[in-house]
């Protein structure tokens, strides 16, 4: 098992695209439900873990203009992504390392990456400051479900979807255990919350979910 959750993505770019769509529920529809819930006018995006770069093309599709930087902490991804967005500037960083420029960005997005990052509330303080005011954090994540029984109801779904005819090897389900065991951190939604909230953002929602993967809504106040 890779020793990081970036060299695990590095390893595994080029099937990367193919392997997410077979092992995420309703995937693309998360991508665009995300990019709906984006507030307009944004000039200066922040993306973190970019991977190939699937959300960061839905979002520069809504925002043409807009001057997108690509975090990520695997640079065979953010070669790939890079390719598909010549205009973006890639940084190969750890989340937890990231040193931002203050209130510099409208909005920050991610999708199925801050729960590689075990101290959240740091994480927040750090994307509330980068933020400008009335600027929006939306992200996709995976969820600890708010009971042991919810989340084992979730994890189970997520199993067998991984296990249906055509999508994923049992090798392959395997390596996305041991890669959970290894390098993810769930947080239940309410925690978010509160983690979120200690950190200054406001107008905290849930705006879809389905299993185990949900996405979060929050804004720096005006
Ligand atoms: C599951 S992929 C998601 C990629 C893309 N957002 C998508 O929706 O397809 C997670 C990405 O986050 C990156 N990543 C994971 N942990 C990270 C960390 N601590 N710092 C920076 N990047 C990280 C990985 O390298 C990987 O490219």
């Amino acid at each position: 098992m890779e020793s990081t959750a970036g060299e695990y993505f590095g390893a595994r770019v080029r099937e990367y695209d193919a392997l997410i769509r077979a092992c995420v529920p309703r995937y693309d529809e998360m991508l665009e439900r995300l990019v709906a819930y984006l507030p307009a006018g944004a000039e200066r995006i922040l993306e973190l873990g970019t991977g190939t770069g699937n959300l960061a093309l839905a979002v520069a599709g809504r925002f043409p203009a807009a001057q997108l930087m690509l975090v990520d902490a695997a640079p065979e991804m953010l070669a790939v992504a890079g390719e598909r967005l010549p205009q973006a500037e890639p940084i190969v960083a750890r989340f937890e390392a990231l040193e931002l420029p203050a209130a510099s960005f409208d909005l920050v997005t991610s999708a199925i990456s801050l729960h590689h990052v075990e101290d959240k509330a740091a994480l927040y303080r750090t994307l509330y400051g980068c933020l400008r005011p009335g600027g929006a954090l939306v992200f996709a994540d995976q969820l600890l479900g708010r009971t042991a029984d919810l989340h084992g109801l979730n994890w189970e779904a997520w199993l067998a979807h991984c296990r249906l005819p055509g999508h994923c090897t049992e090798e392959q389900t395997q390596s996305f255990l041991d890669h959970a065991e290894a390098h993810d951190h769930y947080t239940p939604l309410e925690e978010h919350f509160e983690l979120l909230r200690a950190a200054g953002f406001v107008e905290l929602d849930c705006v879809w979910r389905n299993w185990i993967w949900g996405i979060v809504h929050a804004r720096r106040p005006s």
